[in-house]
């Protein structure tokens, strides 16, 4: 429940203060002198401070009111604070508000002004309350899946990231095929190596394959083995990636760059578990918990007749869909900080950069762009022109002074929610920014 707090030397001040809020149902505790106020504040659950700034009745300097100002604050660095001043405090009083959350009224005051401004101010402790909540559940959620789960070192912020690493991890030990999609250098190899660690089969054999790198004719060989003889070349029996990923996880990579003999091959495995090497008439079985990935379209594949429809239902049994980098703004300042290490720092105008950029690369991009950066940058602080990035994706920043939600919501997130930061690095002040998060409903 929101409740203001009084503190004003003068009983009838106090008086007159307590009957305006509880006229419009706002409950207040009274305090006579900052000692008392600050120990009230300690003691309840205050959510605005009206204070005087003078408090005994000799002094006009306003120094105690300022004293008690930066106590307050200093014990709760977001309470909202209204000032009740005189006129010849006005200057002090304007400086003191710059600092955020505030507002002053000159005595004597307006009851109609003071009201509106305690309300918005309630209203801005609420919001703020309510975000910090939230933020606080968000980490304990991401604490737990952490906790309970081998994440492979994965390093993300945002939710689409936490909610496919729920899957990820939830799907992980069942015995069922999984297809990783999304764009190139977005994880989709990464995503595989979290559902693996997380299998019933971690503790067997993780065997990797490119589809992708191999020609057509030697792919076959290569996940299903060969005996000698089978063709010119094949001196000695050799087994496929299939054998030597039995009991455990094979991964393959760039499925949709298999061809369709390779295809109809790799079908008859995953129903039966059975092959033969090739140039071999001798069945074989295995039990291998098949993850691919792709960065194609695989249904285009399929109307394309380059797929089969009824392989793609069997890899995808379930699937996960990495998303693109640009998507996920938030993950972009801790995946830049991760890829630097300890040696570098990132300047505000490099952070700015790097969350406006569209990554089309996505995390290798940055990696790559990251690493350059930390080798080519004079000094320990990496600045904008060390990323290289295009002077056009720095400068949609420079013009968007007036931030999206998403914007809002990564920059909150890098700054661990603290609005003074968090508007430092958008280039704004802080009641710009309160005010740009109001309207645009971020939470
Ligand atoms: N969330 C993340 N946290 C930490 N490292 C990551 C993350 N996502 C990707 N990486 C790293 O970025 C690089 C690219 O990721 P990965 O190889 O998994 O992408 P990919 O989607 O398989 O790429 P491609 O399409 O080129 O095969 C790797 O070095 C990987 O370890
Ligand atoms: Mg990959």
């Amino acid at each position: 429940m929101a409740a203001v707090l009084i503190i004003d030397d003068n009983e009838a001040v106090r008086r007159a203060l307590e009957l305006v809020y509880s006229l419009h149902d706002i409950e207040t505790v009274s305090a006579g002198s900052p000692a008392e106020g600050l120990a009230l504040m300690e003691a309840s659950d205050v959510d605005l401070v009206v204070q005087d700034m003078n408090f005994t009745t000799d002094t006009t300097s306003g120094e105690e009111g300022i004293a008690l100002f930066r106590a307050l604050r200093e014990r709760d660095a977001d309470l909202p604070i209204i000032l009740l001043t005189a006129w010849t405090h006005l200057e002090t009083a304007v400086q003191l508000v710059k600092a955020g959350a505030a507002d002053y009224l000159a005595k004597p005051w307006d009851d109609a002004k003071l009201i509106i401004a305690s309300k918005n101010l309630l209203e801005l402790r609420a919001s703020l309350r309510a975000q910090q909540r939230m933020a606080a559940s968000r980490r304990a959620a991401r604490e737990r899946l952490a906790r309970e789960h081998d994440l492979c070192g994965v390093i993300y912020e945002s939710d689409a990231m936490h909610e496919l690493l729920m899957v990820a991890t939830r799907i992980a030990h069942a015995d069922v095929p999984v297809l990783v999609t999304g764009p190139n250098g977005v994880g989709k190899e990464k995503v595989a190596e979290i559902v693996q660690a997380n299998s019933a089969v971690r503790g067997g054999p993780f065997v990797k394959v490119n589809v992708g790198a191999l020609p057509a004719e030697l792919m076959e060989s290569e996940l299903f083995g060969t005996e000698a003889g089978a063709f010119t070349g094949a001196t000695q029996a050799r087994a496929g990636r299939f054998e030597a990923a039995d009991g455990g996880t094979l991964f393959l990579d760039e499925i949709g760059n298999l061809p369709l003999n390779g295809q109809a091959k790799l079908l008859r495995v995953l129903q039966t578990g059975e092959f033969e090497r090739l140039g071999s008439t001798r069945t074989r079985r295995v039990r291998v918990r098949v993850i691919s990935a792709t960065n194609t379209d695989l249904p285009v594949g399929i109307r394309q007749g380059l797929f089969r429809e009824d392989l793609y239902y069997r890899l995808n049994v379930i699937t996960l869909a990495v998303p693109p980098l640009a998507s996920r703004p938030e993950d972009v300042l801790p995946l830049a900080e991760h890829f630097l290490g300890d040696g570098h720092l990132l300047a505000e105008d490099a952070r700015a950069a790097l969350v406006a950029h569209a990554w089309p690369g996505n995390v290798r991009e940055l990696r790559n762009t990251i690493q350059r950066a930390g080798l080519l940058a004079p000094e320990r602080t990496i600045r904008r022109e060390d990323l290289g990035l295009p002077a056009a994706s720095a400068a949609r920043h420079e013009v968007a002074n007036e931030p999206d939600a998403t914007a809002i919501r990564a920059a909150l997130t890098a700054h661990g929610g603290v609005v003074a930061h968090a508007a430092r690095a958008l280039g704004m002040s802080r009641q710009a920014l309160y005010r740009r998060i109001d309207k645009l409903g971020v939470k």
